[in-house]
């Protein structure tokens, strides 16, 4: 064994698998590090995998929940989705487990800390401003990166370390509560359509069932607590929501997105129990917070986005954004009704004790109360600036 000591988020996929192998090749006593955030993999055959490449110790971390009241939850009051569509499933781990990797380090009296990202993504950024701005002492290795490995290279190198080679090899998938994230191979193609394969999250919308299928969700101060009359964990919520929605084909995500080192790059996710909450939760803050509020929240969501897209989540901005959030957030209580059906989600009733619609001033019956001859003056003064404009500029 070496002097040195690093810990590596390892996720038991081909890039560091083969990382944990170019460490020990440098010298390192390698601490592998398993950080459940709810990607479906078998976590225990993770550790053996790492135990079979003579780590010298492996750790695993169930961090479900942190990651669903702590991170995801926080999304879900920012109707978080990066450039409009995709809701940060990945984004939002990063943070969570560089600072797992920090908390290892410290019990193994680690030095370093180690992750198999690549020089191209958002992720080496997203761990590495984590890990510097929260444990500046740590040096970070990023072994895939330093070695500016194509994909193929890494799978000679495997072949050759005698690392086994995951059965999905031909995509890089990134898994958690909150969704898939599948890259690389055909779906580097923008122009062409993502093949079955890339897909395991949500049956193809055409293969969906023929009956609609309804779910309520409930809401307390912007979260989901309950679906129908039970109340669950996030956990289980976000679980169920993924398995009910992809049976319905809902959750496919196909964009081009502008990755923060600048190019552009064609992105799959299957996201299903984010897109119907983030779908549901809009809805409601419609009923409860008035225009105003409504306004101005579409413009912090969207720095609150941004910011953890970028890698930003130990900034400080994004605190200060949350206090604006949160207080809105009060009055986000309440019921809506999804109606799932081949792909598609549609709110279709939305109910809230704090709600500001009132049916008196909306119908247009007899029973309605609103005084219709408050508007002639209105329409008047409304209109008056451009008015004004038209008559004296032409
Ligand atoms: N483009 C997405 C993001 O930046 C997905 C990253 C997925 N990571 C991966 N290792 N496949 O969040």
């Amino acid at each position: 064994t070496g002097e040195l000591k690093v810990v590596l988020a390892y996720s038991g996929g081909l890039d560091t698998s083969v990382a944990i192998k170019v460490l020990q090749d440098r010298g390192y006593d390698v601490v592998t590090l398993a950080v459940d955030v709810g990607q479906r993999n078998d976590l225990k055959s993770i550790g053996e995998r790492a135990r079979a490449l003579d780590v010298a110790a492996h750790h695993y971390v169930d961090a479900r929940q942190e990651f669903a009241e702590g991170y995801v939850f926080r999304a879900i009051k920012a109707n978080a989705l990066y450039q409009g569509k995709y809701p940060l499933s990945s984004a939002l781990s990063r943070p969570l487990i560089a600072s797992k990797l920090i908390e290892v380090a410290r019990k193994e009296g680690a030095e370093a800390v180690a992750h198999g990202c690549t020089g191209k993504g958002n992720d080496q950024i997203r761990f590495e401003v984590t890990i510097r701005a929260l444990a500046p002492d740590l040096e970070v290795i990023a072994p895939i990166r330093d070695r500016r490995w194509t994909r193929d290279k890494a799978l000679e190198y495997a072949k050759k370390y005698g690392v086994p080679i995951p059965e999905r090899a031909k995509y890089s998938v990134d898994e958690n509560l909150w969704g898939r994230s599948v890259e690389c191979g055909p779906l580097e193609y923008p122009e062409q359509e993502p093949p079955p394969d890339a897909f395991e999250w949500t049956v193809d919308p055409e293969k969906a069932p023929d009956r609609a299928e309804y779910v309520t969700m409930s809401f307390e101060k912007g979260v989901p607590v309950a679906i129908g009359s039970e109340r669950l964990s996030g956990i289980e919520l976000i679980s169920m929501l993924n398995e009910n929605a992809g049976r319905h084909g809902i959750g496919r995500i196909d964009h081009v997105e502008d990755r923060i080192i600048g190019f552009k790059s064609r992105e799959v996710y299957e996201c299903p129990a984010a897109l119907c909450l983030l779908e549901a939760h809009r809805d409601l803050e419609k009923l409860v917070l008035t225009r105003h509020e409504l306004e101005f929240k579409r413009f912090v969501d969207e720095k609150w986005a941004e910011l953890v897209y970028v890698g930003l989540w130990v900034d400080p901005l994004r605190d200060a954004l949350e206090a604006f959030i949160d207080e809105t957030q009060e009055k986000v209580e309440g019921e809506v009704k999804l109606k799932l059906y081949k792909g598609s989600i549609s709110v279709v009733s939305r109910r809230s004790p704090r709600s500001l619609y009132d049916l008196g001033l909306a119908r247009y019956d007899e029973l309605s109360t609103f005084d219709e001859s408050l508007s002639k003056g209105f329409v008047g003064l409304w209109g008056l600036p451009s008015t004004l404009a038209r008559r004296k500029q032409g």
